[in-house]
């Protein structure tokens, strides 16, 4: 795909050749069927239609500098997805399945894998969707599991470069018992408006404190949050949060770096004692945060104070982008390498 500016592909959608669908039908999953169109014909009265019957993933595939295709932790984006189908009364879809899914549509669109150099990866985007009819509020009876991939750069302006943020008090993402943990599209659904806002105001994306309370730190928009002080990687507990597969391996490289690691609460307040602090997932990598700002209340909580990504940040993002391309030996085993 010479066509491409690989090095200045933004976080977007690119049609590629194929995608790859399953059914479930009668209590089944069906045989894996390849598309090579971008429409799913669907009912009108579909319940991921009316009643947010629906998830999806997120994941990366990388070209290597050995020429290898890596993807990365691709069992815990399947084990996710399974517990977000068990909170929302889906069928799950089993690991070999997503697995071999996952594998075909890389190999059917490998053209479309951003080399080494360019600093981009193919973005695999699995979906399941409620297809079977219904007008009252029950579960369907009929799924369809899709996967589709696409060529992304970095999702934040600048890749690894400090953004700023504004906490929004008067939003709430999820309800402390409410979907915040599935990977559900309601919950973007219900972001919409406050990312808008905070960029509108100038910012890389709003930020949420804790839905009961307004007092702690819950995510960074469509990221989780970490914050660094005295050699110790400190990241939100939380009843309403994703759990970030990218944010449970940067706490491995932590300890792997010799530092401590704390899931807490972490007050809004303390934020002002983080000597880095950044927003961590699939698509953000690291974003290392340059300033929070609490929209309601005016205060600054500014966290680097030349503006550039602090130097565990740094060693942290390394380390994470040398094991996805398979440059650092993978010692936890998260790399599923596809020759
Ligand atoms: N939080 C939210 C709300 C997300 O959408 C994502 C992205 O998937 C994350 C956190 C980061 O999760 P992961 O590292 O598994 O991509
Ligand atoms: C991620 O994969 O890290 C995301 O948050 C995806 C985002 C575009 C919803």
């Amino acid at each position: 795909m010479d066509s491409f500016d690989w090095g200045n592909l933004p976080f977007g959608y690119i049609k590629t050749n194929y995608n790859v669908r399953c059914y479930w039908r009668n209590g089944e999953w069906g045989e894996i069927e390849v598309s090579s169109s971008e429409i799913i014909n669907i009912h009108m009265a579909a319940t991921c239609l009316h009643y947010g019957q629906e998830a999806f993933e997120g994941q990366k595939a990388f070209r290597c500098p050995d020429g290898k295709i890596r993807i990365f932790r691709i069992e815990e984006n399947a084990a996710r997805l399974q517990s977000t189908s068990r909170g929302i009364l889906m069928p799950e879809v089993p690991t070999e399945l997503f697995v071999e899914m996952t594998k075909k549509v890389i190999k059917l669109n490998e053209e479309f894998i951003p080399p080494y150099e360019s600093g981009a990866s193919l973005y695999i985007r699995p979906l399941l969707l409620g297809t079977g009819e219904q007008v009252g509020v029950h579960p369907a009876d009929e799924y369809l599991f899709l996967i589709f991939v696409t060529p992304v750069g970095p999702y934040f302006k600048g890749g690894f470069a400090t953004n700023d943020y504004a906490i929004v008090r008067n939003f709430d993402r999820a309800a402390p018992l409410g979907t915040g943990i599935y990977k559900v599209g309601g919950n973007y659904a219900a972001s919409l408006l406050a990312n808008k806002l905070a960029h509108d105001a100038g910012y890389a994306s709003e930020f949420y404190l804790d839905a009961k309370e307004k007092k702690y730190i819950d995510e960074c928009g469509a990221a989780n949050f970490f914050g660094i002080k005295n050699n110790t990687y400190v990241t939100p507990e939380s009843t309403s949060i994703l759990p970030s597969i990218t944010n449970m391996s940067m706490q491995q490289l932590a300890i792997d770096l010799g530092m401590k690691v704390e899931r807490r609460q972490i007050p809004e307040d303390e934020l002002e004692t983080f000597e880095e602090a950044g927003a961590v997932g699939t698509a953000a990598v690291i974003s290392p945060i340059g300033k929070i700002v609490d929209l309601q209340s005016g205060k600054e909580y500014v966290i680097s104070k030349d503006g550039k990504p602090g130097p565990i940040s740094e060693k942290l993002y390394n380390k994470f982008r040398n094991i996805q391309y398979g440059i650092e030996p993978d010692i936890h085993g998260w790399n599923t390498v596809i020759d």
